[in-house]
């Protein structure tokens, strides 16, 4: 039975809250699906309009002859000196390492990475600097930067590539340019020393 003082709801307030309900529900459906459907066509429009490539300048590389001709054969790889006086760094990843295993620059210089990969998608970032690329089989990804200080730093790989992902990593040794300078008067290529 109703307590006198409590009057029961009329039936046509109940119907009206429940449309008011149902109105703001379908609201906000629309507007999610309007975000997620303009979010995916984002995607897609980058992916297709960039054709997903590297984020770099888009130049392919034969992966099969990789090994044996071309700009990233083995003596080939590592810190060199161009023609045009810049300092040129040409390295390869693979699972589970980099080749070189230790990449020498100078410190204060613009330094133009080039790198390519083997197998699977790999990429690497330099300690705390901006030297940050990926490296797809197939494509020369490539970027410019400058280190700053001095220094030894560790280079891993940052793109998931296997089992043995989390021990794929590289060392960079930032040398003063004096002393980048005159090694590279005596030898072609560069290698770490042990510091
Ligand atoms: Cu190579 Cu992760």
């Amino acid at each position: 039975m109703t307590p006198p003082n409590q009057p029961a709801q009329p039936a046509d307030q109940h119907h009206l809250s429940e449309s008011v309900a149902n109105a703001a529900e379908r609201r906000w459906a629309i507007i999610v699906v309007l975000i997620i459907a303009s979010l995916l066509a984002m995607m897609i429009f980058t992916g297709l309009h960039w054709a997903a490539m590297p984020p770099s300048r888009v130049e392919t590389v034969d992966v099969r002859t990789l090994h044996i001709r071309g700009e990233f054969v083995e003596s080939n790889l590592g810190t060199a000196i161009e023609k045009d006086g810049r300092v040129l760094v040409r390295l390869i990843a693979q699972q589970y390492s980099f080749s070189p295993q230790c990449i020498v620059v100078p410190a204060g210089k613009p330094v133009t990475f080039r790198g390519t990969s083997t197998d699977a998608i790999h990429g690497f970032v330099v300690g705390k600097t901006n030297a940050n690329t990926m490296l797809i089989p197939g494509f020369v990804s490539t970027f410019t930067t400058t280190f700053p200080k001095t220094g030894e730093q560790l280079m891993p790989c940052h793109e998931y590539c296997g089992i043995g992902h989390e021990a794929m990593w590289a060392r960079v040794q930032v040398i003063s340019p004096e002393e980048f300078f005159a090694k590279t008067k005596a030898s072609e290529r560069l290698n770490c020393v042990p510091r």
